[in-house]
C-alpha cells in the first residue's frame, strides 16, 4: 500500500513555476530517491507535502487520506517528519534541549520528552555531545541533530533533505547506516533527496528524477543511472558539486 501519493502536484513562485504536474507514490516501508539538478524543485516538494507552502495545484494523500491543504503542524502530527538542507538548531540549547524540544510535538510531558529524547539521541550516536550546546557542533553533528530532531516527532514518513551535504567520506558512511537503520529498526518510510550518488544509488529502493520541475523517470538505481535522458540532465550541470542554500 502506497504511503505518500503525489498526484500532478504544481507550484507556481509568481512566473516561474517550480514544481509542474509531478505525481509519485512511495510504498510504505521503501526508501525512495528524489533526485535532480540544482534548482529542479526537490526542497519545494518537500516544502509542498509538510504545507510550508501552499500548493498551486494537484493533490498529496497520506495514508490514503487527503492531505493537499493541511496546515504545517497537523502534517507533522499525522507523522510526516523532515529535515531542513539548512539545518537550524536552536544554537544556544544543548543537543538534548533541541531533541526534547522536538519530541515535544508527540509527548505531553517533560518526562517524556526527556526519555524519547535519550532514544533518538542514542539511536542518532549523539552520546558524547548530547550536553553541548548544539551552536558548537561541528558539521556532521549538526546534520545527525537534525535528523535526530525529525525522529524525535515519531514520524512514520521521513523527509531527509541533502542529510550527507558537506560531510566528510567517514561521515558519510555513517550517514548511510544511520538512514538504513531508520528503516530496517524503526520501521520509518523514508524520502531521501540527496546529490551524494554513493548515498542515493546504495540506499534507494526506486529513485524519482526531475529536471525544471518535471519529471524525467523513475525507476530503480539501476535503470535510472543508465537512462540517457539522466545522463543529459547531469552533464554541464553543476550536479555533483555539493549542496546550495535554500531560496
Ligand atoms: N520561496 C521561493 N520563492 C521564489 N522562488 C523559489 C522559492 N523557493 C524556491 N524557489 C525557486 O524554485 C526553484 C526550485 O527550487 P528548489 O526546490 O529549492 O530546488 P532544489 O531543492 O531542487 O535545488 C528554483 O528556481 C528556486 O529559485
Ligand atoms: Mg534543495
Amino acid at each position: 500500500m502506497s504511503i505518500l501519493q503525489i498526484k500532478k502536484l504544481v507550484k507556481n513562485f509568481g512566473g516561474l513555476t517550480a514544481v509542474d504536474h509531478v505525481s509519485f507514490e512511495v510504498e510504505k516501508g521503501e526508501i525512495f530517491g528524489l533526485i535532480g539538478p540544482n534548482g529542479s524543485g526537490k526542497t519545494t516538494i518537500f516544502n509542498l507535502i509538510n504545507q510550508y507552502y501552499p500548493v498551486s495545484d494537484g493533490k498529496i494523500y497520506f495514508n490514503g487520506e487527503e492531505i493537499t491543504h493541511n496546515k504545517t503542524f497537523e502534517i507533522a502530527r499525522l507523522g510526516i517528519g523532515r529535515t531542513f538542507q539548512v539545518v537550524k538548531p536552536l544554537k544556544r540549547l544543548t543537543v538534548e534541549e533541541n531533541v526534547m524540544a522536538a519530541a515535544f510535538a508527540k509527548q505531553a510531558t517533560f518526562a517524556g520528552a526527556r526519555k524519547v529524547a535519550g532514544e533518538v539521541i542514542d539511536f542518532c550516536r549523539l552520546n558524547d555531545v548530547a550536553q553541548i550546546k548544539a551552536g558548537s557542533l561541528p558539521i556532521g553533528g549538526r546534520k545527525r541533530l537534525e535528523i535526530a530532531r525529525a525522529l524525535a516527532t515519531k514520524p512514520e514518513l521521513l523527509l531527509l533533505d541533502e542529510t550527507a551535504a558537506g560531510l566528510n567520506p567517514t561521515e558519510v558512511d555513517e550517514a548511510i547506516e544511520i538512514i538504513k537503520a531508520i528503516r530496517s529498526e524503526l520501521g520509518v518510510t523514508i524520502i531521501i533527496v540527496e546529490h551524494i550518488m554513493k548515498v542515493i544509488m546504495t540506499i534507494s529502493d526506486r529513485i524519482h528524477v526531475i529536471a525544471y520541475g518535471e519529471t524525467i523517470t523513475e525507476g530503480s538505481p539501476e535503470e535510472v543511472a543508465k537512462n540517457p535522458q539522466v545522463i543529459e540532465a547531469y552533464l554541464g550541470s553543476d550536479y555533483n558539486k555539493g549542496a546550495q542554500s535554500d531560496a
